[in-house]
């Protein structure tokens, strides 16, 4: 897998999460300030929106921007998990969840976190595909899709263009090689989908 990635491509393997440079930092603060409502939001209504009583799960949730408008939707009973397996992004994630007592942040890698098989409503996989280690990305997806309830969401948002993207095609491939079933999607800069799990 990892030879056949262009060489132009993020490689995760080769960057420090525990602790980003100064610059990443600053700029995930700034985008921070507007991405939960002109990013996030939008996305997930685009999605259909959640009814507030959902486990949620936001894989590799960064900074916790997009688990913050998560939080806020949740107003029936809900919760929403965000997994990060960097130290640095998981501490500023539960600093920013704080406040909330429907929302915890788990510090580690997803495969490694006690968190309930089948039990989650929807799977958030937000521009976190790029920064998965390329030797497990397909373990890491197989692992999501376990966590999702029989018939549940996955909801994907990936750039598609520069270095911090993945192709459509290899979301794709990696996805259904998952389990999961593409559904609605846009494409453009980005790529919006819902994919689901099969009931069976
Ligand atoms: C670009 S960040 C996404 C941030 C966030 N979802 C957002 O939209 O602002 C991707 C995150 O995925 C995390 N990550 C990568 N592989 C992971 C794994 N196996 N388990 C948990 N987190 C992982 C990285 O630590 C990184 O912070």
């Amino acid at each position: 897998m990892a030879s056949s990635v262009p060489l132009d491509r993020f490689n995760p393997a080769e960057y420090d999460f525990d602790h980003p440079p100064i610059s990443h930092r600053l700029n995930g603060w700034l985008a921070g300030l507007w991405g939960g409502a002109r990013v996030y939001q939008p996305f997930f209504e685009s999605r259909g929106g959640l009814r507030g009583d959902e486990r949620v799960l936001d894989f590799g949730c960064g900074r916790g921007v997009a688990t913050d408008r998560i939080a806020r939707m949740l107003v029936k009973g809900g919760r929403v998990t965000g997994v990060d397996a960097s130290s640095y992004y998981a501490r500023v994630a539960r600093r920013r969840l704080a406040s909330f007592d429907n929302a915890e942040v788990v510090h580690g890698d997803v495969r490694d976190a006690e968190l309930e098989l089948g039990s989650y409503d929807v799977v958030c996989l937000l521009f976190a595909i790029h920064e998965i280690a390329w030797d497990c990305r397909q373990s890491v997806l197989d692992h999501l899709v376990r966590l999702l309830k029989p018939g549940a969401s996955l909801w994907v948002l990936e750039g598609t263009k520069g270095s911090h993207s993945t192709p459509v095609s290899e979301v794709r491939e990696v996805l259904s090689l998952a389990g999961a079933k593409e559904g609605a999607f846009e494409l453009d800069d980005y790529y919006a989908a819902t994919y689901r799990k099969p009931s069976d």
